[in-house]
């Protein structure tokens, strides 16, 4: 696990080795491309404690999350969980594995099923994976509706009968009625109304202070990483940019695209508009990566070695950083 962050010391739950996904595609009648959806991840995931993972649309954080939550293989790269390896696990201690890595998805309608109740989709896990008597789940059930603020005595309610809110917190409940020692969740509040929004973060961080759930936690908008992070992970075109703890990303980013992103949210960062690191241009196809730096063609830092050579993941100030320049970003317009 050479290239996984050294700087976690406590106790790690998650860790991912370089892990990549490469998905083959129709580029015309008769060609086939590659997309490197995910090329060479690596990072680490302290018990009890929050990553969340950044990054613009089409970066690689959904693969990401099929990859940790084992709904996909990898190409390459290890998974461990709790100090197991995936790949090398067997079936019995994969299903294992799968019930302590659960997942929340950003649209709670299309992730419940519509023809079930609460009390159905909540029941079901616990009748497979448990011997507990249905009176014992059916208290469960309730114990957990009213842990995420739903009220017990609505078990019976379809998806439909709930706001976007409540349906979230159906989701949520079912992804820890099992409690996992991880939960992924896949930008679980950007489809709720803004009012909404910090009561479900604020749920998913009470949850994580009663039964010390690991969360990943990805979202494309950095005032909620600042929320609910403890360490961040900014992510470009399938690869990491920049790894660290939040505040040290937060107050002095290394990286031209952490910067940039953070530029492009209002309340953060007055310097950077100043000086206008701002993200222009699209990112590249994911059919035609660019060579070097993947990030050349947008970075206002670019120089000719970034354009022939690739920047590794390295540490610099306190956090893992994959730019030439990182030592100079964010010292200059100081
Ligand atoms: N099953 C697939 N087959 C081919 N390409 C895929 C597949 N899934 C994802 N991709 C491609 O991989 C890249 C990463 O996609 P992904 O959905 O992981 O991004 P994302 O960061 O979650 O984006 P968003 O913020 O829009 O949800 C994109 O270029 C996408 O088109
Ligand atoms: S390696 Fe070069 S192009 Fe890439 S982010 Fe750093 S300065 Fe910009
Ligand atoms: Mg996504």
């Amino acid at each position: 696990m050479n290239a996984v962050p050294q700087t976690i010391t406590g106790d790690v739950v998650l860790a991912a080795d370089q892990l990549a996904k490469h998905y083959s595609v129709k580029r015309s009648m008769f060609t086939q491309g590659t997309v490197k959806a995910l090329n060479g991840v690596s990072f680490s995931l302290e018990r009890g404690k929050t990553l969340a993972v950044v990054g613009e649309s089409g970066c690689g954080k959904s693969t990401l999350a099929r990859q940790l939550t084992m709904i996909e293989a990898p190409t390459s790269g290890r998974l461990l969980i709790d100090g197991v390896d995936v790949a090398g696990a067997s079936k019995a201690r994969i299903a294992e594995l799968r019930q302590r890595v659960q997942m929340v998805f950003q649209n709670p309608f299309a992730s419940l099923n519509p023809r079930k109740t609460v009390e159905q989709t909540l029941g079901e896990p616990l009748a497979i994976n448990t011997k507990l008597s249905a009176h014992e789940r059916a208290e469960r059930i309730a114990r957990m509706m009213r842990t995420v603020g739903l009220r017990p005595e609505h078990a019976s309610r379809y998806p439909h009968m709930f706001s976007g809110g409540q349906r979230q917190r159906v989701a949520i409940a079912r992804a820890m009625i099992l409690d996992p020692q991880i939960v992924v969740a896949d930008e679980p509040v950007s489809a709720l109304d803004v009012s909404i929004q910090a009561q479900i973060l604020n749920l998913f961080m009470d949850l994580q202070a009663e039964f010390g759930t690991s969360y990943v936690f990805i979202s494309h908008n950095l005032s909620v990483v600042e929320h609910i992070a403890d360490d961040v992970m900014v992510m470009y075109f399938g690869g990491v940019a920049e790894l660290g703890d939040k505040k040290t990303i937060f107050s002095k980013p290394r990286h031209p695209y952490t910067r940039a992103l953070m530029s492009a949210t209002p309340a953060l960062f007055e310097e950077d508009r100043r000086i206008k690191i701002r993200l222009e241009g699209e990112m590249p196809s994911p059919l035609n990566p660019p060579p070097g730096c993947t990030f050349h063609q947008r970075c206002p830092y670019a120089i000719e070695r970034c354009r022939k050579e690739e920047p590794l993941l390295r540490i610099v100030d306190g956090r893992h950083v994959s730019c030439h320049r990182a030592e100079e970003v964010g010292e200059a317009d100081a």
